[in-house]
């Protein structure tokens, strides 16, 4: 993985999917059992490294993420957080700069601590061929979640604020950059040896805001990271950029680049890849059909990317009702690739 990232191509290429650890795993819903709440298993160290660990033990995949969320941020910055059975997230909306005043950067590490206890115990734990990787979410779509209070359809809520008062929703933004590449660093002391932005909501924005909402922010936050890190590779995953992908590889100063679910392989290998990694983009709906649906796609995947450096993954994360041994076949069509067989 580390290779792929720094620009390498080998035999064939790395593998690891975005929430492999989750409840399609029985392994992962007992645990989950056990330790009560989704915040509680992601706080607790013994329970994360455990959880962290169970897809490695089946798939040899090549990184292990970290166990936890990207709403983690929020709640260390004091916004109540909830994970409601089958509703998602739930948090206290801020929505004007006066709200912002209920934020604090105070108890931000302390209350990050058992994240990068997981990190150092995990760092100990992951077999040596294995990259860890941490992660967090981009700005704008922890802005998404802080704003709207759950997840949205129109995000109606945090787009009035970001393009009726510009200068106050950069406040915002302004305080996520810090504290997210101060997060990022900390994960980095503590073991991460590559790390994910997340901006899962990149896709909703229109061209000018996606750069000053998307691009931006994270080219400051890779800028901080690398004053402390030169050589940690920072992967972004700008989900939905559609034509503002090419602009985000650009300027963004990501060292790769997590293509989502629509992006054309072949049009990434040209217009992307030529300039840095690419990670992707199976659709996470084919790996839980499965069969040989499952099986031309990701071969399709592999002919138009593994020449140049790339990393496989899916689009998006793994879903729920994927049959773990859907997973194991993806695994063993990858580890066999280019034999067709
Ligand atoms: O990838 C991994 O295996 C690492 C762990 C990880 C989780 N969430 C675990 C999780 C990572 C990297 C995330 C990132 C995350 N979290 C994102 C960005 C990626 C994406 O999916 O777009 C977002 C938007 C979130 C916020 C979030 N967390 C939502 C909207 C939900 C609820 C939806 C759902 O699937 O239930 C979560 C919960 C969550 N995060 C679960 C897991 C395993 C399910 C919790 C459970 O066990 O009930």
């Amino acid at each position: 993985m580390l290779a792929a990232l720094a620009g390498e191509v080998r035999q064939r290429p790395p593998f690891w999917l975005m929430r492999q650890a989750g409840r399609y795993l029985p392994e992962y819903r007992e645990l989950r059992a056990k330790a009560g709440s989704f915040l509680d298993l992601c706080y607790n160290p013994d329970f994360a490294v455990e959880v962290t660990l169970q897809p490695l033990r089946r798939y040899d995949m090549d990184a292990a993420i970290l166990f936890s969320d990207i709403l983690v941020v929020p709640h260390a910055l004091g916004q109540p957080l909830a994970f409601l059975e089958g509703e998602g997230p739930k948090l206290d909306p801020v929505r004007s700069v006066e709200d912002l005043k209920r934020l604090s950067r105070d108890r931000f590490h302390e209350r990050l601590e058992p994240v990068y206890e997981t990190v150092r115990r995990l760092s100990a734990a992951i077999p040596q061929h294995t990259t860890l990787i941490g992660f967090a979410g981009a700005p704008w779509t922890i802005a998404c979640y802080m704003v709207e209070g759950a997840g949205s359809k129109e995000y109606a809520h945090v787009k009035r604020w970001a393009y009726g008062d510009p200068d106050g929703f950069a406040k915002l933004i302004d305080l996520l950059v810090e504290t997210t590449a101060d997060y990022l660093c900390t994960q980095i002391d503590a073991g991460a040896e590559t790390v994910q932005l997340f901006d899962s909501w990149a896709g909703v924005l229109p061209p000018d805001a996606f750069r000053r909402w998307v691009i931006e922010p994270t080219r400051r936050i890779v800028a901080l990271v690398k004053a402390k890190h030169p050589t940690v590779p920072v992967i972004g995953f700008p989900r939905g950029a559609g034509l503002c992908y090419q602009d985000y590889v650009a300027d963004s100063g990501v060292d790769a680049v997590g293509l989502d679910t629509t992006v054309p392989p072949v049009w990434a290998a040209r217009n992307l890849q030529t300039r840095l990694p690419v990670q992707g983009n199976l659709d996470p709906i084919m790996l839980a059909v499965g069969g040989e649906a499952l099986r031309e796609a990701a071969w399709g995947i592999l002919d138009a990317l593994a020449g140049r450096p790339f990393i496989f993954n899916l689009g998006h994360g793994v879903i729920q009702t994927t049959p773990p041994e859907h997973v194991a076949e993806l695994a063993r069509l990858i580890k066999a690739w280019p034999d067709r067989s």
